[in-house]
């Protein structure tokens, strides 16, 4: 049975483990893979972007491709539904100087699917796999792709990307065991990477969803033998959350207390204030303080502090 493993290979690249953290729109930025890579995941993502405005030069577009050094190896998303911006697209990730390249076919928002990409793709398997055989010929670095089961629950196509994936040259097929039709409420249901991983004949698995801590990872890697995991909302204020599973695996557990949750939240909001200035830091604090300070019982007061704060230098001053 596949479990949790240091290192691990993608291609020829060498990853620390099998633990990735996913490519998450308006939450995986600079302040958050700073914060992360403190735990060392194996991979971790920055946000999707679209082929399109890569190749048109937009700035705001790779404003979020920025990354340090220290953050390799690192991983880039892009979405899209034209063959031959693929191509070109991919080339330009990789000139950049990414380590791994995914393509999105999960997105579930109509800004993103009325053009066909996104969860989109998915009514169109075949296009699917064109995209990425295009993408695998562009570059050297390995091609992953990001699927979601189906596009509702009477159309469930994963099985059939599997094949489709691997044909193409793809190295890894992370699975979302939801719908686009579910978004992201009710349960992830697992059984379908369980079966796609029992389809792959070369390419990797990874199951996602639903992962929150190191048991319900190890639950996703025994229930379904997948070669790893991906995590998003279970790193809200949680970047620890590699750190957890790693630790679970070595026979400990980690168990954070509020104190020092306030220490990491500390440390982001200081990661937060090296990118972002005034009314943008003071929202992102906000934003990311709620997550860190949730679920614990004492945490209340400060919460409110942070959230009546008009600026950043006063939810500083509110930090104990
Ligand atoms: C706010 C938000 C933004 C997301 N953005 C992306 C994205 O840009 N690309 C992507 O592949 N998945 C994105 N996802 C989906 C997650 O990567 C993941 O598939 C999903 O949340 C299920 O995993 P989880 O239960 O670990 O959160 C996003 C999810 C959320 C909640």
């Amino acid at each position: 049975m596949t479990q949790f493993s240091e290192p691990f290979y993608l291609k020829n690249l060498k990853l620390r483990n099998n633990i990735f953290y996913a490519p998450i729109a308006g939450v995986s930025d600079l302040a958050y893979r700073r914060m992360s890579h403190l735990f060392e995941p194996g991979l971790q993502f920055c946000e999707m972007v679209k082929m399109e405005a890569l190749i048109r030069k937009d700035s705001g577009t790779y404003d979020y491709l920025t990354y340090d050094d220290f953050m390799h190896p690192i991983g880039a998303q892009i979405c899209g539904s034209n063959p031959k911006l693929a191509k070109e697209a991919a080339k330009i990730i990789e000139d950049l100087g990414f380590d791994v390249l995914d393509l999105n076919c999960g997105c579930p928002a109509p800004k993103i699917t009325k053009d066909g990409s996104g969860s989109a793709m998915l009514h169109t398997p075949e296009k699917i796999g064109e995209i990425l055989s295009n993408m695998v010929q562009a570059v050297k670095i390995p091609v992953t792709v990001k699927v979601r089961l189906g596009w509702n629950q009477e159309k469930i196509v994963v099985h059939s990307l599997v094949k489709i994936a691997e044909d193409a040259g793809a190295s890894l097929i992370t699975i979302h065991g939801r719908t686009k039709q579910q978004g992201y409420s009710g349960k992830a249901s697992w059984l379908e990477i369980k079966e796609c991983k029992a389809l792959a004949k070369t390419i990797k698995v990874f199951g996602n969803g639903d992962v929150v801590d190191a048991q319900s990872a190890h639950d996703m890697f025994s229930t379904t033998n997948c070669d790893g995991i991906m995590v998003a909302r279970g790193t809200f204020g949680k970047p620890y959350l590699a750190q957890e599973i790693k630790s679970f695996y070595a026979g400990n557990s980690l168990k954070t207390t509020l104190e020092e949750s306030l220490n990491y939240m500390k440390q982001h909001f200081e990661k937060i204030l090296e990118v972002e200035k005034d009314k943008r830091a003071l929202f992102s604090m906000k934003r990311v303080g709620c997550y860190y300070l949730k679920g614990f019982p004492g945490a209340k007061k400060i919460r409110e502090k942070i959230m009546k704060s008009t600026s950043a230098e006063e939810v500083l001053i509110h930090l104990p």
